[in-house]
């Protein structure tokens, strides 16, 4: 591939080429074909080729108490060896001890048996009582347009191995096959199983015609598995649920949970890929592991209105729980916002996002979420602003790092909240991603617009603004948080949609942080500690290497301040 890599990232998981994650092409469209009715015109033009999944298993992720598997992290990602787009489904295969510096060894798991000779798709690890992990993964077993879905497993070939390199699929394999009812070809992506009185569980993400839900199967053994009566949930109208992701968080504190822990100190996460929109939605609730049912709370909503882990470009994550370091992680996928032309250029399509550490919010009612810790091993040289008033129409470079490849993290604050703009309740029926897309970062406010302008180019005929805006509406404050790729490049062809969601935070104090991880072709903000996340690819064609800038502010009649700002040059870590 004989192309300048601009884009390619600096500090994000990737291989050294080709794609990574995947979809399958015809399910997609005549999916997306069905569900047409639900679409927003956006999305719609999202590309179809994108989707992705990848898997990860914790050697840390034990059952019960603090154990340790020799230290090693590994990463399965679904992966096409042979191009740079999707196809040839494999579970690649990378180690690490720190979750930032990662080692390729070989496929773990690829098509080689009747029960997955077509694609190895996703799924999930367990980590057995004795220390074993096993894998539970889809494989197809007819070509397309079928594709049928059936659950297999696969063993390490040899525990005693640190690596794990060689997984085995035992010839009983298939475990579960769609033979009640269930449609065959959406019944796929295994979850990490629990165990409770007695019984594994897991779910398998699937459909029945437009309904989304979550199989819950139930096994002694993990050999043999039966469905049970009822779905764990299920929810009308959201088509194909992907990766599903189910567990318990803690009512109180970051710390993370087993995923076998219930009980009255904890709340559920249900989480589930919705393949029609290409995006990831969130409830909190009760599991009644008795009668084996799933309770969202009242503040908690299925489908698309529902609650989100990342605004933008963000699909098929898992968790996994490490015990090392006793946290919960939540690791997703990012797709290219280029053309499949582009990739095949640069060869590779795909990255992983950095790893997030994931606990409940003291309010109960939603997640927080912040990149893990070991991110900062990579900061380098450091600049930092103090007290710099932004007035309306300011705009102060953040100078002395390269901008290309930073992590940025700021607080602002305003004296007041009386110049709020109206929010003007017709907004209520549109999505964030709408209002800013309606509000950008050049629409002058009351409070706010303020923030950063990542990826800039000098001039800033490109520029990515990740932001605030504040309404008032009848009886609250209502914070929008943006960041949105319109003016990313200046190059066509391009997805750049205004990403945005609403951060449900205290404005008492009057401040706002915000914390920007930008990486060439990707920028992954975290708004008020995490609240709320947004994610977005882009594909500058001035702002690169030594020629992006970052800047900090304010398009709003209220002055804001940048009380302080700490960005950091990023490392390259050992990256396959
Ligand atoms: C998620 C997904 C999964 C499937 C895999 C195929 O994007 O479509 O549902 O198992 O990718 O690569």
């Amino acid at each position: 591939v004989n192309v300048k890599q601009v884009h390619r990232t600096g500090f994000h998981f990737q291989p050294k080429k080709h794609w990574i994650n995947g979809s399958f092409f015809q399910i997609s469209i005549s999916l997306r074909l069905l569900l047409l009715p639900f679409y927003n015109a956006h999305v719609y033009s999202f590309y179809i080729f994108d989707l992705a999944i990848l898997l990860n298993l914790s050697p840390h992720f034990m059952l019960t108490g603090p154990m340790y598997f020799k230290g090693v992290y590994h990463l399965f990602y679904q992966y096409n060896p042979k191009g740079a787009v999707w196809g040839n489904i494999v579970w690649a295969h990378s180690v690490s001890t720190d979750l930032i510096n990662w080692i390729p060894l070989e496929p773990a798991i690829y098509p080689s048996k009747p029960f997955d000779q077509y694609g190895c798709w996703s799924g999930s690890a367990t980590i057995l009582p004795g220390n074993k992990p096993i894998i539970l993964y889809t494989g197809i077993v007819d070509p397309k347009p079928a594709q049928t879905q059936v659950q297999n497993y696969a063993v390490p070939a040899n525990y005693s191995d640190p690596y794990l390199r060689e997984w085995i699929k035992p010839d009983n394999n298939p475990l579960v096959a769609a033979n009640n009812g269930e449609n065959s070809t959406a019944f796929r992506d295994p979850t990490t199983a629990w165990w409770v009185n007695g019984h594994w569980r897991i779910l398998v993400g699937s459909r029945r015609k437009n309904r989304g839900m979550a199989y819950l199967y139930r096994s002694r053994d993990f050999m043999k598995w039966t469905k049970a009566k009822h779905p764990l949930h299920s929810s009308a109208k959201t088509g194909m649920w992907e990766c599903p992701d189910f567990f318990p968080v803690s009512k109180q504190g970051a710390t993370g949970l087993d995923t076998s822990v219930v009980g009255e100190n904890v709340k559920h996460v249900l989480k589930v890929s919705l393949d029609v929109t290409r995006f990831e939605y969130y409830t909190l609730g009760t599991y009644f592991p008795k009668i084996d049912r799933y309770v969202p709370d009242n503040t908690s909503v299925d489908g698309w209105a529902g609650l989100r882990y990342d605004y933008g470009n963000f699909y098929a994550s898992k968790t996994f729980f490490d015990a090392g370091k006793n946290r919960r992680i939540l690791w997703g996928w990012a797709n290219e916002s280029d053309t499949p032309d582009e990739d095949v250029q640069k060869g590779w399509a795909g990255i992983q996002l950095i790893p997030r550490s994931l606990w409940l919010d003291s309010s109960g009612k939603q997640l927080l979420q912040w990149p893990i810790e070991e991110l900062e091993t990579l900061r380098g040289e450091k600049v930092q602003m103090n007290n710099v008033k932004l007035n309306k129409g300011d705009y102060t470079e953040v100078k002395g790092i390269p901008a290309a490849q930073t992590d940025v993290e700021v607080t602002f604050s305003f004296p007041s909240l009386d110049k709020a703009e109206p929010f003007d309740p017709s907004w209520e029926t549109i999505d964030a991603q709408k209002l800013c897309s309606l509000k950008g970062s050049t629409v002058q406010g009351g409070v706010g617009p303020f923030g950063l302008l990542t990826l800039a180019s000098e001039k800033l005929e490109e520029y990515t603004p990740v932001f605030f805006r504040i309404f008032k509406a009848q009886d609250k404050h209502r914070v929008l948080m943006c960041s949105d790729a319109t003016t990313s490049s200046l190059k066509d062809g391009l997805y750049k949609p205004s990403y945005a969601g609403y951060v449900d935070v205290d404005l008492a104090n009057k401040k706002l942080s915000l914390r920007s991880l930008i990486d060439h072709s990707v920028v992954e903000s975290f708004g008020a500690g995490g609240k709320t996340v947004i994610s977005s690819r882009v594909y500058p064609t001035l702002a690169v290497f030594d020629d992006a800038h970052l800047y900090a502010f304010n398009n709003g009649t209220e002055t804001v301040t940048v009380e302080t700002l700490d960005a950091w040059s990023m490392k390259k870590p050992l990256m396959n």
